[in-house]
């Protein structure tokens, strides 16, 4: 259906700060929206999220010169042009930029643009988003494959003041028989992680995605609390539910050459009192996944310590999933050296880090046809969207990271998971454990 229009408004994510919702109308009345999500621990490679910079509004974080860019050079470029043209619209997009980091007309504009034209391509064929995708994505596949919630109940890092070194501590119910059931177990958990935090006098505020954010004596402190949580609720800690974890190390990170001769960097473990050369590290991740059902580590190195990681991946790689978020951020040529050089082996996918949905999705066909695992992520600033749950189905990665079974724009993306996972009725399959299943 040919593109009549499109428009573009300034609105509010989950942190309070200003993004961008795009709207694409067809000529037969027919629309699609979606809205930008934002990072605050960003990857340096990102593409670039385009902000005003004028002090005067929203401390600088408004997005009206990205609007512009929408409803000027973009509309011009994608009036009149069929909306089923998902991939050379994309592609027209990230030409008429012409940067490779989408740094003129900025990644938040297109993306925008890119997702609202998905949403009125499935509205006009009277699709649900995700069957509209899964077409798009691989047209021979049958979509069938629910995700197993990565719900990250404790937030430290970048995500909470004054709370724990790493950022993301998280609940996954692998051993759940649906996703409706692997909510009900991990929201219960989160219910026990609450009651414990009372008891013990400490904060059950949240932090940005909807985790407790209790200030914490050690790292190690934040584990312990979840695996009482799952016992205390009945569950079996690595059975039912295992942990998984983003300690987002490249915010921990220093380039610090008179440290050792190899020109690489270092780790700040504040909490624990010690500077860590990624060796160190790694030796900690070996003993942590020895101590306890930790089934994924997300940026367990920085994204500059590329030697870190394969280090880490020899060590450990054949027993966890290690996920690159900041190293790859969906990008097909950072995954691919990523895996040319054995440096991770899953990949974390966002799509305002690439910003056209054709991108994304060659990256997870990338990482599907290397045989590694990829988790679909939300950005700690959220919104109500939930393209992200579409994609998560449409694509069959088996895994989604949205945040804790609590607060709206968390919730929003579980709650509409279970609307699919209804609407596939028998069809649907929940892969469980079967996503780490390495070979012994
Ligand atoms: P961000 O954090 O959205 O703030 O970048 C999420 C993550 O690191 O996975
Ligand atoms: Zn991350």
């Amino acid at each position: 259906m040919r593109i009549k229009d499109i428009r573009a408004r300034e609105l509010l994510d989950s942190r309070g700060n200003p993004t961008l919702e795009v709207e694409v109308e067809l000529v037969n009345g027919t629309f699609g929206r979606a809205i930008v999500p934002s990072g605050a621990s960003t990857g340096a490679y990102e593409a670039v999220e385009l902000r005003d910079g004028d002090t005067a509004r929203y401390f600088g974080k408004g997005v009206l010169k990205a609007i512009t860019h929408v409803q000027s050079e973009l509309r011009e470029l994608v009036t009149n042009r069929d909306s089923d043209d998902q991939n050379n619209i994309d592609q027209a997009m990230c030409d008429l930029d012409g940067t490779p980091n989408k740094g003129r007309l900025g990644a938040n504009a297109i993306l925008g643009v890119s997702l609202a034209l998905a949403r009125a391509s499935a509205a006009t064929r009277k699709q649900p988003l995700y069957r509209y995708l899964g077409e798009l994505y691989a047209p021979e596949t049958k979509i069938q494959t629910l995700p197993v919630p990565m719900c990250n109940v404790l937030n430290g890092g970048a995500h909470a003041a004054d709370s724990t070194d790493f950022q993301e501590f998280m609940f996954m119910p692998i051993g759940a028989p649906t996703f409706r059931a692997g909510i009900q177990q991990i929201s219960e958990c989160y219910q026990h992680l609450k009651h414990i935090l009372t008891k013990r006098g400490l904060s059950t505020n949240v932090g940005d995605e909807g985790g407790f954010a209790p200030p914490l004596s050690t790292n190690r402190e934040a584990v312990d609390l979840l695996i009482e949580a799952i016992e205390a609720s009945g569950h079996r800690p690595g059975e039912d539910i295992a942990i998984a974890l983003d300690p987002a190390t490249t915010e921990l990170y220093t380039l610090d050459t008179n440290r050792n001769q190899t020109g690489r960097g270092s780790y700040n473990l504040e909490r624990e009192g010690r500077v860590v050369t990624s060796s160190e590290l790694g030796a900690l991740w070996s003993e942590w996944i020895r101590d306890y059902p930790i089934v994924s580590i997300e940026d367990g190195m920085a994204e500059e310590d590329w030697a870190g990681w394969i280090q880490l991946t020899q060590e450990i790689g054949d027993r966890v999933q290690l996920v690159g978020d900041d190293l790859l951020v969906t990008n097909t040529e950072r995954l691919k050296r990523g895996i040319n050089e054995n440096a991770a082996n899953a990949i974390l996918i966002k799509l305002n880090q690439i910003g056209t949905l054709t991108e994304t999705f060659s990256a997870i066909r990338m990482a599907q046809e290397a045989n590694w695992n990829a988790v679909i992520s939300h950005r700690s600033g959220e919104t109500e969207d939930t393209f992200i749950a579409h994609l998560a189905v449409a694509t069959g990665v088996g895994q989604i990271k949205a945040g804790a079974t609590a607060r709206t724009d968390r919730t929003s993306k579980y709650n509409e998971l279970l609307r699919i996972e209804e609407d596939l009725g028998a069809t649907a399959i929940y892969p469980g454990s079967s996503l780490f299943a390495y070979d012994a």
